[in-house]
């Protein structure tokens, strides 16, 4: 009969038996999958394990340090955090298409990963945290297609590692139990999807530093009302958004001209179709006092109530 215990015995039996004693890579996103594939290896070969965790500089606030503190510091498993925020940025300057700026995103993260990773001795497999639902749908027309979505099936082509994909069977609820199963912190186990573009898509048009500091630093404080509040865990997804747009406002007796920040809270069961939350009216209005007077250069917070469709969850 099977239970995750077993499937845990089975798997890092299949996954030692299948390593011996050579190496094994993961790119570490700090995802619910990336992050269970890793810690599903690591209980199988250990210190054969190194991950690599690429800091695009398009992260939330705090991200990269949430991510090496847990898998370095509380696991004890290798993690190679590779700063590249300028490289990402000196490639999207100038760009403001978003399926432009996905692919740039997606390419580039590539390139770095195969840069890094052939900078390491005796790697020869690679582990992925592909679930069954990616391996239904690869091939068929799915989200995919509408968006060009890069953390799926984007491997380099010429890499010379063999595949570890120890999830490939698994739903994404199994994937949550067995992480829990495996002593992952429910912070962790049951975190909001995150686009692999991230804070990219979120700045709409152009990136520049400015709006990314504006959109980091307005997700943080929704996520502390919204945690405060004890709603962060029925909403399925939350995040602000930069509209490349600035308005009027007034603040003491100046005349304002600054940034408006959209506020996007979703209920969904697979991100496919979405509702806008009903976040409450006076959650709303601490969202957005907090939002005005603890970003700079933002006067203006506005409530996105458009469910998907017509809608998609990002604004790009
Ligand atoms: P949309 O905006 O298409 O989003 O309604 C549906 C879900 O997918 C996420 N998303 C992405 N994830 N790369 C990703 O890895 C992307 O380019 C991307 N675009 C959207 C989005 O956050 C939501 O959870």
């Amino acid at each position: 009969n099977w239970t995750m215990e077993n499937f845990i015995d089975l798997e890092v039996e299949k996954i030692r038996s299948n390593v011996g004693d050579r190496r094994v890579l993961c790119a570490l996103s700090g995802g619910v999958d990336s992050s269970v594939t890793a810690m599903l290896v690591h209980r199988a070969i250990g210190d054969q394990l190194t991950c690599m965790f690429i800091d695009h500089g398009l992260l939330r606030k705090n991200e990269g340090a949430r991510v090496m503190k847990m898998f370095e510091g509380k696991f004890d498993i290798n993690v190679i955090k590779i700063d590249a925020a300028e490289r990402f940025l000196t490639k999207l300057e100038g760009v403001s298409d978003p399926e432009q700026k996905r692919k740039i995103i997606g390419n580039e993260f590539i390139y770095i990963f195969e840069e890094e990773s052939s900078k390491l001795e005796n790697v020869d497999f690679l582990a992925q945290g592909t679930l069954y639902t990616d391996v239904i749908e690869s091939g068929t027309a799915t989200a995919e297609t509408i968006k060009s979505h890069h953390n799926v099936g984007g491997l380099p082509e010429d890499m010379k590692l063999d595949l570890i994909e120890p999830l490939n069977t698994l739903f994404k609820d199994e994937v949550r139990e067995l992480g829990t199963e495996l002593g992952l912190p429910e912070s962790f186990v049951w975190r909001q999807p995150f686009p692999g573009p991230g804070l990219g898509i979120r700045v709409l048009g152009e990136i520049t530093p400015e709006k990314l500091e504006i959109v980091r630093e307005s997700d943080a404080v929704l996520h502390d009302v919204l945690e405060k509040d004890g709603l962060d865990k029925e909403i399925w997804q939350f995040f602000t958004a930069l509209p490349d747009m600035r308005s009027v406002g007034v603040m003491g007796d100046n005349r304002t001209y600054d940034y408006t920040v959209g506020v996007r809270a979703v209920t969904s069961t697979d991100g496919m179709t979405s509702d806008w939350a009903r976040i409450p009216h006076e959650v709303l209005e601490r969202i957005s006092t907090r939002i005005v007077n603890e970003v700079p250069r933002v006067n203006r917070v506005v409530y996105d109530i458009t469910s998907k469709p017509p809608s998609t969850i990002e604004w790009e």
